[in-house]
Parts: C-alpha cells; sequence; structure tokens
C-alpha cells in the first residue's frame, strides 16, 4: 500500500471554527472601520493570522505600524479564543471521525498539519489530542501555507517518504502547500476548487474509501 500516513488540516477538516474565526476578525474590522465580508473571509482560509490581518487591511483607509499590527492580532485572538470555549467533543467532523477510525483500526499513521497556534487548545477541547502520532501547527513553522513548510515537516517528523503522506484540506492554499511539499492532497470543501488536488470528496470519510481500494 503506497500511502502509510494521514495529515489532516485541523480548521475546515477536523471542526468548524469558521464561524469564530470570522466573528473575530468581525469584530477588529468593525472596530477600525474596515470593510470586511464574508466573501473576504474565505480569502483567509489557511493562512496564518498575521497573513490574515495583512489580508483584511488591504482595504483599511490608512497604513498600520508593526506595532499596531501585534495589538490587532492579540486582540483578534483574545476573541477567538473566547468563542472557543463553546466548542466540545461533540463538535469533532461526523467524517474525521470516520477516518481517524478506520486509520486506526488499520494501523496507519495520524498527523496535524495546521497553521494555527491555537491547534493544541483546540484539540484538547475536542479531547482527541492524543490521537496523533504527530502534531505540526503554526508555532513550529516560519512560512505559512501555500509554502510546504508545514506539511513537509509533519511527514518529516512522521519518519515517512512525502510521497506516502496524504494530506486532507479545506483550502486551495493547503492543497498548493502539500503538492508543493511533494505529498498526496485530497481536497474536500472550498479546496476541491484547486486543479493541483490528487483527490476529492466531500468530506474527510471519503478517504476511507480511497484507502480500501489502495488496501484491496
Ligand atoms: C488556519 C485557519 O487553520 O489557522 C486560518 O484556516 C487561521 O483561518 C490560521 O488564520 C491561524 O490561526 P490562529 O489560531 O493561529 O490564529
Ligand atoms: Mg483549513
Amino acid at each position: 500500500m503506497g500511502i502509510k500516513a494521514v495529515i489532516f488540516d485541523l480548521d475546515g477538516v477536523i471542526c468548524s471554527t469558521d464561524e469564530i474565526h470570522y466573528r473575530a476578525w468581525r469584530a477588529i474590522a468593525d472596530e477600525e472601520g474596515i470593510p470586511f465580508s464574508r466573501k473576504d473571509n474565505e480569502r483567509l482560509r489557511g493562512v496564518s493570522r498575521m497573513a490574515s490581518l495583512e489580508i483584511i487591511l488591504e482595504k483599511a483607509k490608512r497604513p498600520y505600524s508593526p506595532e499596531e499590527k501585534e495589538a490587532l492580532a492579540e486582540k483578534k485572538n483574545q476573541i477567538y479564543v473566547e468563542g472557543l470555549s463553546s466548542i466540545g467533543p461533540s463538535d469533532i467532523d461526523p467524517g474525521a471521525r470516520k477516518a481517524l477510525d478506520y486509520l486506526g483500526e488499520h494501523g496507519l499513521k495520524k498527523a496535524i498539519g495546521s497553521s494555527s497556534k491555537n491547534t493544541k487548545r483546540i484539540l484538547g477541547r475536542l479531547g482527541i489530542a492524543d490521537e496523533f502520532d504527530v502534531i505540526v501547527d503554526g508555532n513550529d513553522i516560519k512560512r505559512s501555507k501555500p509554502d510546504p513548510e508545514v506539511f513537509a515537516l509533519a511527514a518529516d517528523r512522521l519518519g515517512l517518504p512525502h510521497g506516502e503522506c496524504l494530506v486532507v484540506e479545506d483550502a486551495v492554499a493547503g492543497i498548493e502547500s502539500a503538492r508543493s511539499a511533494g505529498c498526496l492532497a485530497f481536497a474536500i470543501k472550498d479546496a476541491r476548487k484547486c486543479p493541483l488536488k490528487d483527490y476529492e470528496g466531500e468530506n474527510a470519510g471519503d478517504i476511507v474509501p480511497l484507502l480500501e481500494e489502495e488496501n484491496r
């Protein structure tokens, strides 16, 4: 079998934090008088906190200093973290749960490759932090997706050739990242529009038929 491990993106794949991110950025944008729509929010998927702020500031009427940017990012994170207190084990995506169970039953490795610095907090709230062999998150990397760093590091920490790792992503930037790291890329949701994907499905649970096919 070619695929030995699956590296999951977190936000939008294991659980949906989109709305919590959106509300937090919205509060910041409103306070600063910067236009910010749900369409704008789509561009933030998979992108690091600072890079997300830069995208929001594209519509600002004045330039912001590095100190102001730091303060805005920090404030957004405080609002976001407060919002995270509402999530728990019932927020694990059912498809992701199915995929994790299959991997566990078949002795395949599981990893997380996320841009979020809140990854461990979120996995803790979902109660699944111990299920992963490797967790690479926003604290481990210098360059945000679509740079390959996050998935290359996850595959290296798994001790596997990158081509034996399947990445599951909901963001176009994540598919680009996975492919430039030399991993296989499974696209769900918004990421399906990315021509670089190797496979696609509705949710993370749809990797199961693919792995079953490979096992046959
Ligand atoms: C990604 C999200 O997983 O993490 C992005 O898709 C987010 O929307 C990024 O900006 C960084 O998250 P955090 O928790 O470090 O602010
Ligand atoms: Mg995502």
